[in-house]
């Protein structure tokens, strides 16, 4: 399938405006491509209790997994300043699709490709239990 980082960019960037971070005031946007060529987006949502808070990347891949997506080709993560996905986020990246492609925006600019596998190397992933 095409991959039109631009538009994954854009929708990523779009969620990125519901983005609720009182308390780091960093806002973060998502949006995951499904196998089925549906986008799924989600935004960081903090929480007065910090560690209750939830990246933007886990609500978009567990939103689509809710809606019966589980394979992935790409994802878009769009920050003010490009900033990387974080550990656990990427941990949940790696079990559903190592391979997907990730693109890591600032605001509408592309910063970098990546893909899953990269940014999480040597994983702990559903082959360990299998
Ligand atoms: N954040 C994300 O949404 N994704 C990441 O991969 C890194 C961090 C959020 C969590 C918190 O709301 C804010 O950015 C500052 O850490």
């Amino acid at each position: 399938m095409h991959i039109d980082s631009e538009q994954l960019i854009a929708a990523a960037q779009a969620a990125r405006e519901n983005a609720y971070a009182p308390y780091s005031d960093y806002t973060v946007g998502a949006a995951v491509l499904g196998a089925n060529g549906t986008v799924y987006t989600g935004c960081n949502v903090e929480n007065a209790s910090y560690p209750a808070s939830i990246c933007a990347e886990r609500v978009a891949i567990t939103r689509a997994v809710a809606e019966g997506e589980r394979t992935f080709l790409a994802l878009a993560i769009v920050t003010a300043n490009g900033g990387s996905p974080c550990g656990i986020c990427r941990q949940v990246m790696i079990e559903f699709a190592p391979e997907m492609r990730v693109f890591i925006a600032a605001g509408d600019k592309l910063i970098r490709e990546t893909k899953a596998s990269a940014l999480l190397p040597d994983s702990f992933d559903p082959s360990t239990l299998a």
